[in-house]
């Protein structure tokens, strides 16, 4: 591992645990070549492709991609089923990629509207490469909205206190996170978005509550290694405190 990094010029630095990504920009790429928004999101699944690749290269445990918002439904038909059959064709091309390296593929979201065949391709990929030793776990958020999940949380325990099954004093923040579509994974270490948007998006919102954030102005289709390298730079350089005073920070690093 510490010759990979070298390779990188990533030794020394601190590799996030988990990062999650905000994969925007693939309009707009599209737009600037005269071409039409489904060549932008082709062009970015690529990204997908060797972003996964890297992340597993370096060791990263845990990475959290958002592919389609339960917002995304409203877009136009033809766009909606060009990122479906986009999504079919990914899990029937990069099943060898997370076979072959050990990755787990996790879906959180509403996958209700997903059509079925794609749906269940996609969950059987799920099941397959959870049944393995896998060394990384890469997240992919469909028909996922933040807003969404903390609801479903919230209304999952409103039924446990009405049912006698949980007392309304022992509702904690792990309580929360057991509801969530994320129970199983970590927060994320680092959140980057693409494209020089500067929000959220309705996007992990309560798991991002200590992440970094990191904005590049870098369109995802665009976003090379060397981009991602530049934000678990960043990352690295930054204190990170979770509330704390430095002097408490150093004390607990004695
Ligand atoms: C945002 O760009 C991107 C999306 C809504 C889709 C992201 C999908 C991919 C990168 C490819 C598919 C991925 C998988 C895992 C199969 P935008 O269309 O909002 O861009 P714009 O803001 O420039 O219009």
């Amino acid at each position: 591992m510490k010759e990979r990094l070298e390779k990188y010029g990533l030794n020394g630095y601190t590799i996030p645990e988990h990062i999650a990504i905000i994969m925007d920009g693939n309009g707009r790429w599209a737009k600037k070549r005269l071409r039409n928004r489904l060549k932008g999101h082709t062009e970015g699944e690529k990204r997908v492709d060797e972003i996964v690749r890297f992340s597993r290269e370096i060791g990263i445990k845990f990475l959290t991609l958002y592919a389609f918002s339960s917002e995304n439904w409203s877009r136009p038909e033809d766009e909606v089923k060009g990122l479906m059959s986009l999504l079919a064709q990914s899990v029937k091309k990069r099943r060898g990629l997370l076979l072959d390296n050990n990755i787990r593929l996790n879906f959180i979201g509403d996958l209700s509207n997903v059509p079925e065949k794609i749906r269940e391709a996609a969950l059987a990929l799920s099941e397959e490469t959870a049944s393995q030793n896998y060394e990384m776990t890469l997240t992919v958020a469909l028909g996922y909205g933040s807003r969404d999940e903390i609801l479903k949380a919230v209304k999952d325990i409103a039924v446990q206190v009405k049912n006698g099954e949980l007392n309304v004093d022992d509702i904690d923040a792990q309580t929360m996170k057991s509801h969530l579509y994320t129970h199983d994974i970590p927060d994320p270490d680092l959140m980057i978005r693409t494209s020089g948007e500067i929000r959220i998006s309705n996007y992990l919102l309560w798991q991002i509550a200590y992440s970094e954030l990191y904005f590049t102005d870098v369109l995802w289709p665009d976003f090379k290694k060397e981009n991602f390298i530049d934000a678990i730079k960043e990352y690295s350089n930054r204190e990170r405190r979770f509330g704390k005073t430095t002097e408490q920070i150093d004390k607990e690093l004695k």
